[in-house]
């Protein structure tokens, strides 16, 4: 079953003189096995969604139903199986200091399956192999996260939900601050967890992620929906509607500003397949 997000608002401090409407009215739908992405400028509500996810944040107002389990606002006395929400939807939240918390990466990684109630052995099996999937070895284990370097900790970070193989793995801008190869690193392992059926949400800043592998992608504006859609749909509002702060990548803008001369071209991130599509294109013309 899917993740329904229904009529969705949130206020942070609400009835305080520090009140601020975080989202207002946000409705989506997110398929098992799918991969949807938040774009936004920043301040635009990202952050507040993601962590509606798993119910770390709970609705103002609105809903947010996992698997048939509803989330609304707290009510008193109400009981939620927030373990059992969180075994399915993961999140990998936008600074690792949120989530680490633990003096060694193998307490880190440990942390979860324990509370699962997962066997020592299967524990440590679980444990390397996470580490191995983020590109880091065994000799990590040791290692206190908060002595790591900042791409570190984030793969520590992802490797810690890693363990307990959730349906649905939210990362809140998981290739903020890592360079160039650290980020075609993380792409290969998203891209991996995702074919083994894992649905991936993405938050990120990069449109060229977003739009080079979203079935959909959700993009808000001051906590509101300004587009929902996929990637060409989402894409065409952009060229003709520019949102500050969300850089439309080269090569798709070429493919965009060709579309507009009436070439037929797919709206793609990827130079080789745009060349090749002007080459049948100019064949085509004569
Ligand atoms: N803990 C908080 N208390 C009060 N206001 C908050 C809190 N967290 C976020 N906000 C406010 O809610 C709004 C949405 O913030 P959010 O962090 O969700 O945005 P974002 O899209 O993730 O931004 P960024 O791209 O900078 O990460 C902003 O106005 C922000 O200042
Ligand atoms: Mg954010």
């Amino acid at each position: 079953m899917p993740i329904i997000i229904d009529g969705l608002s949130h206020i942070y401090h609400e009835n305080t003189a520090l009140q601020t409407a975080a989202l207002e009215g946000v409705s989506l739908r997110i398929e098992k096995g799918g991969w949807t992405s938040f774009i936004g400028h920043t301040g635009s509500g990202k952050s507040t969604l993601a962590q509606h996810l798993n119910a770390v944040l709970r609705p103002t107002a609105g809903t947010v139903s996992v698997d048939g389990v509803v989330v609304g606002p707290v009510k008193k006395r109400e009981k939620l199986d927030l373990r059992a929400l969180r075994r399915k939807v993961a999140l990998v939240f936008q600074y690792p200091e949120q989530q680490l918390f633990e003096e060694t990466v193998r307490a880190e990684l440990a942390f979860a399956p324990r509370n699962w109630g997962m066997s020592e052995g299967e524990i440590r099996e679980k444990s390397s192999r996470a580490l191995a999937a983020v590109g880091l070895d065994d000799s990590y284990l040791e290692r206190n996260p908060f002595g790591l370097s900042g791409g570190e900790k984030r793969r520590v970070a992802i490797a810690s939900v890693l363990t307990t193989s959730p349906d649905y793995l939210v990362l809140d801008e998981p290739t903020a601050g890592v360079d160039g190869r650290g980020r075609a690193t993380l792409l290969a392992l998203l891209d991996r967890i995702h074919r083994e059926g894992t649905a991936i949400v993405l938050i990120t800043h990069d449109l060229e992620i977003a739009f080079s592998r979203s079935d959909q992608i959700l993009m808000l504006e001051h906590g509101r929906v300004a587009g929902l859609g996929t990637p060409d749909e989402i894409a065409q509002t952009l060229h003709k509607n520019p949102v500050p702060g969300l850089i439309v990548p080269e090569v798709m803008r070429t493919a965009l500003l060709l579309r507009d001369r009436g070439w037929r071209v797919p709206l793609t991130c990827d130079p080789e397949k745009l060349a090749t599509a002007c080459a049948r294109e100019r064949r085509r013309r004569g």
